[in-house]
């Protein structure tokens, strides 16, 4: 919400409120049934006092646009008022309830609604902070970049040619050995699960992850009508895989390398035991893989590399080490299961930016983003030393952690189960955002997914100081 009464205007501030809210029922942006924000927050955000609010809002109660909800709140009246209302416009409402897409959880609504704030500290944000994207290489790259006119078209359902032939290059060093046929571009990793869900899995099919997940915190297989379970990966992983599988479809994604949000990494052993378990049970694998870069010691052998019989999807992205607002991940696959994607993938979106896809191609085949990657597991190093060296000195005796080995995250866990709602939504009055643990896996309340990759030092330290005084409290 932009919008601001005009003190000059020869309407009182409540009239102009009363005006506003009116506007905006009227124009279906806030639908019958929506509730609104509360009061303290429409006061907030007009700049006025509450009492004005209030006063605004009792009027537009007793015209009947507005109803209260004993202990919800107050909503869009659907009363004999609003009958015109009514007949102008769609119960937008139950549309939105009734639709296929899961809605983010709430929490993760306000995250992505508070971190547009500039005043807010950023302590869980998985983004590079803009110090760290190469803004004025991208720039400067851009002058070297030669377009013919085919490349500014749209893209061929694959993606472009020649990012696919460069990225084979590349994902030979990770020793993935693949051809252009076998890798599809795509609009970021995300629509890369977005695609497997509705292209690959039949509904009722089953998503195996391990606990806790990022998968949690995004739908795109629970919104096609899958379930997820989530297994233990010891001993007897391979004896509950088929006793949960029984005839159904099936595949399993994990995040070996970095794990989000945990940050921890499987060994080369605990690959090769997995890789066998699901290949003897024929469970497909999708190994997401955006965060590999981001080791700051030596690689750990990517899944698909041991993959000699096609079982595994794996994903790739440049959103977590070049940029995220180009755009563009990939996707390395038998052929079939990439023309099945890329069909859908038309059918969707004509193909990924056509641009991002030259600039990802410039960057990977001259040697910039390898050397851009030295620079920024350095500097993500000097930030993850930083963080924990607050923590080590303030946290020591309220929380455990484990050091991190690259990435972006460290996951803070509290030895009382004190990460709930209450403990955001108070970190947020005092303009701090967190990502809790209960996002990842709903029944945890003792983590945090503290992110040293956003904020600035001193918010770093700002950040951590409010959390631990709140938490004291
Ligand atoms: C594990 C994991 N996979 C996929 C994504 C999505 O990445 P992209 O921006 O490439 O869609 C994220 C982003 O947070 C992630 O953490």
């Amino acid at each position: 919400m932009k919008w601001r009464p005009n003190r000059h205007s020869h309407l009182t501030i409540q009239e102009q409120i009363v005006d506003w809210i009116k506007s905006r029922i009227e124009r279906g942006d806030w639908s019958v049934g929506t509730k609104i924000p509360t009061q303290r927050q429409l006061a907030m955000e007009f700049n006025v006092n509450r009492s004005t609010v209030q006063l605004a809002i009792d009027e537009l109660k007793a015209d009947g646009f507005l109803e209260s909800k004993m202990g919800s709140g107050v909503f869009v009246a659907n009363n004999s008022w609003n009958v015109l209302l009514d007949k102008a416009q769609p119960n937008w409402q139950q549309h939105i309830e009734s639709s296929i897409h899961k809605p983010n959880y709430h929490t993760i609504q306000l995250i992505n609604e508070y971190e547009q704030k500039n005043h807010i500290i950023r302590l869980g944000t998985g983004e590079l902070s803009p110090e760290l994207l190469p803004t004025k290489q991208i720039e400067q790259s851009l002058k070297a970049i030669s377009l013919d006119s085919k490349a500014i078209g749209y893209s061929s359902p694959q993606g472009s040619e020649k990012l696919r032939g460069i990225l084979c290059n590349y994902l030979e060093k990770r020793g993935i050995q693949t051809d252009p046929e076998n890798i599809l571009i795509v609009s970021g990793a995300l629509q890369a699960l977005q695609l497997i869900a509705i292209g690959l899995l039949e509904e009722g099919s089953i998503v195996f992850q391990e606990q806790p997940s990022y998968l949690n915190s995004i739908h795109p297989f629970q919104s096609s009508g899958m379930r997820i379970i989530s297994v233990l990966r010891d001993v007897h992983l391979a004896d509950t895989l088929r006793r949960l599988k029984r005839k159904r479809q099936s595949l399993f994604y994990c995040v070996p390398t970095l794990h989000n949000p945990t940050g921890n990494n499987w060994s080369v052993e605990e690959r090769e035991n997995f890789y066998n378990v699901c290949k003897e049970l024929q469970i497909p694998i999708i190994e997401d893989d955006v965060y590999h870069e981001l080791l700051f010691e030596s690689s750990l052998p990517a899944i698909k590399s041991f993959d000699t019989s096609g079982q595994v999807l794996y994903i790739g992205s440049v959103s977590k080490t070049l940029s995220p607002g180009l755009r563009i991940g990939w996707v390395v696959a038998p052929s079939p299961v990439v023309r099945r994607l890329a069909d859908i993938k038309m059918q969707t979106d004509y193909g990924s930016s056509a641009f991002s896809q030259e600039i990802v191609a410039h960057w990977i085949s001259s040697g910039l983003y390898e050397r851009h990657l030295i620079k920024l597991r350095e500097q993500l190093r000097k930030r993850a030393t930083f963080v924990e060296e607050i923590l080590e000195q303030q946290f020591k005796k309220i929380a455990t952690w484990k050091k991190s080995d690259g990435g972006f995250y460290i996951w803070l866990r509290f030895h009382e189960p004190i990460v709930n709602k209450t403990l955001f939504l108070n970190l947020v009055n005092q303009n701090v955002l967190i990502n809790p643990g209960y996002i990842y896996e709903t029944r945890d309340l003792h983590h945090i997914r503290i992110s040293y990759a956003y904020a600035s030092f001193e918010e770093l330290k700002e950040g951590l100081n409010i959390l631990l005084e709140l938490i004291q409290h």
